[in-house]
């Protein structure tokens, strides 16, 4: 008995005696992975947006250095940036064809909403979503307007578009998988299809997006206009259909012969609509 007890001592003592000399070796490497951790931590983290951590909006002034080049590989991605920001606006406007004439009155016009917009978001920023329009300011199309947008009125971008390379200066880019008409194989970049939202209007557009939950409040918040040719004119008219929404300013052309008209399409549009049945809704205060 006491040989099977000094047995059981002894394997005891050198069990811990094992464990203990594995617990040291262990521990070497688990402080060094706690300066790895550490070490890494100092880096700055290049392409994680701060407040994908932190689940909130970034707030004014932090958001551009942080949030630079960020490519989402897909549309839950993008929902879940979506959704950590207080306010989303999708714009829509001229292109690089017709380009605006005077891109300061266009943000003149809509300057009492980009204060309502901030004053109801505080210190956060908030986020513009379009096209991915290039920022070019000797071609100023809705690319320029909404780069101005995010210099000088508190927001993020992101750009949804049908191909090309993303500009450098958007906070974050979708490019969805192409879209091609049947028959030519020619790209389908927006608007309305065979009675359905193609190209980048099925993203930005897309249910999930415009779509009230069962609160009644939808991820985006709005939609902001400033003129536009025959998609710009699709998306608003699907917009209003569901309800979204949507603030208007007329803008003139920068080639009036683009569309034959200095204010364009989506200005006839909205001018017969609102002479003819309900007014369009007014963002409110969520
Ligand atoms: C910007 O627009 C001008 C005038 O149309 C054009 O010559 C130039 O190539 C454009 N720049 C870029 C980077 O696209």
């Amino acid at each position: 008995m006491l040989t099977v007890l000094s047995v059981f001592a002894c394997l005891f003592s050198f069990g811990t005696l094992v464990r203990d000399k594995i617990y040291y070796y262990f521990a070497t490497f688990q402080w060094r992975n706690e300066i790895l951790k550490y070490g890494r931590a100092q880096l700055s983290p290049k392409g994680v947006p701060k407040h994908n951590n932190k689940q909130q909006a970034p707030q004014i002034g932090e958001g551009n250095q942080y949030c630079k080049h960020r490519l989402l590989s897909s549309f839950d991605k993008l929902i879940a940036v979506v959704k950590t920001y207080p306010e989303v606006y999708l714009f829509i406007g001229y292109g690089s064809r017709a380009q605006y004439a005077d891109v300061d009155e266009v943000l003149r016009g809509l300057l009492p909403k980009f204060q309502d917009i901030r004053y109801r978001c505080g210190e956060k920023r908030w986020l513009g979503i379009y096209g991915g329009d290039k920022a070019n300011v000797t071609a100023p199309d809705l690319g320029w307007l909404i780069k101005r947008l995010q210099d000088e009125h508190g927001c993020d971008l992101l750009a949804v578009q049908a191909e090309g390379e993303p500009d450098d200066h958007t906070t974050f880019h979708f490019i969805p998988e192409r879209q091609t008409k049947p028959n030519s194989g020619e790209t389908l970049y927006g608007g309305m299809h065979d009675g359905k939202l193609v190209g980048v209007s099925r993203i930005y557009l897309a249910d999930e997006l415009v779509k009230p939950d069962s609160g009644g409040l939808r991820l985006l918040t709005g939609l902001i206009v400033a003129g536009g040719g025959r998609i710009a004119m699709e998306e608003l008219q699907y917009a209003d259909e569901v309800g979204l929404p949507w603030t208007y300013v007329p803008s003139r052309a920068g080639d009036i012969q683009v569309y034959g008209s200095t204010y364009g399409p989506v200005h006839n549009w909205v001018t017969d609509r609102l002479s003819n049945g309900q007014q369009p809704v007014i963002v409110s205060a969520r």
